[in-house]
């Protein structure tokens, strides 16, 4: 749809929130000149895979073993790269700069090249995030909804969606893991042992917490407590323009296999033939299901 606009290899929101992208297409190339600093941190994602889960952890871990003072919302904390006018100040101010973004590698920050800063990225076994794209399409109200499950997954599987080609993108940053500083965690390891990612996560960026502040992180971010919080699930009057929650909600299942209940399997064999050609090779491990 017209929402969405691709360029080189990938596939951005046109009309994100009132803008779109600032400065057009152009700031997408500039953003290889981005500086970046030693002690930024960015959570990269293919969308739908966990990114505001890790955007929470991230955020309340930057508080400084103080987790009941993250008293703001996520998207106030931490601006999307590729959406966010160039040359705004950090909302958090200059020291330890948080960022997401769902760039595809070939186009990051000259920087993270650079070994500067820092690059956690959150990925997810792609049946799943189709499925939650489907949901996020009819809530978001950007998107068109979804009325036709095939025509999605066809989408999906072509690189057709925001964030573009799931294949690239994981591949992509995947393969060339060894040229920046990396975390890889997925959303299944955080469904199935929170607190050792939390933990591996805190080790990473520096922030080294007690034992009893890890616990505070972790109980403030399951997907129970996350769901009724308003710092972090967007459901505020504030985000009306932007999401329909009367359609849905954007902490929506949180759970590993839903797709078995909206693919049928004719479309999940399909998916697997897709995935068998472009991943393999990869030394890569989903878990579809638990
Ligand atoms: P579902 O639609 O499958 O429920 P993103 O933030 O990248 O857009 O990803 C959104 C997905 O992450 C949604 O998946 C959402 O429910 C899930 N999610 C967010 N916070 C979570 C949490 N604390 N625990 C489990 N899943 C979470």
């Amino acid at each position: 749809g017209e929402s969405l606009i691709s360029y080189k290899g990938s596939v951005f929101l046109s009309k994100y929130l009132h803008g779109g992208i600032p400065g057009g297409l152009a700031h997408l190339d500039n953003l290889k000149n981005f500086q970046i600093r030693d002690d930024d941190v960015f959570i990269v994602t293919f969308p739908k895979s966990g990114t505001t889960w890790m955007q929470y952890i991230i955020y309340i871990l930057f508080e400084d073993g103080h987790p009941e003072l993250a008293d703001n919302a996520t998207w106030n904390v931490m601006p999307w790269l590729e959406y966010a006018k160039p040359d705004s100040k950090h909302p958090r101010g200059e020291n330890s700069r948080l960022y997401c973004t769902h760039l595809p590698e070939h186009m990051a920050p000259q920087g993270l090249k650079d070994n500067k800063g820092k690059v956690i990225y959150v990925m997810r076994n792609p049946k799943d995030v189709l499925v939650s794209y489907v949901h996020f399409s009819n809530i978001f109200r950007t998107f068109d909804t979804v009325s036709n499950l095939d025509q999605i997954l066809e989408d999906f599987l072509s690189g057709k969606v925001h964030g573009g080609s799931w294949f690239d993108h994981v591949k992509g940053w995947f393969e060339r893991k060894d040229e920046y500083n990396i975390l890889f965690v997925s959303y299944e390891e955080m469904k199935m042992d929170l607190r050792s990612v939390v933990r591996k996560v805190s080790e990473f960026v520096g922030k080294s917490l007690s034992d009893e502040d890890i616990d505070k992180v972790v109980d403030r971010v399951t997907f129970e407590n996350m769901k009724t919080d308003s710092k972090a699930n967007y459901d505020i009057s504030a985000m009306d323009m932007v999401f329909d929650m009367s359609k849905g909600k954007f902490l929506r299942k949180g759970t590993i296999g839903d797709w078995k209940n909206s693919l049928t399997v004719a479309q999940s064999e399909r998916f697997d033939q897709v995935y068998q050609e472009r991943m393999q090779g990869l030394p890569l491990q989903f878990i579809w299901d638990i």
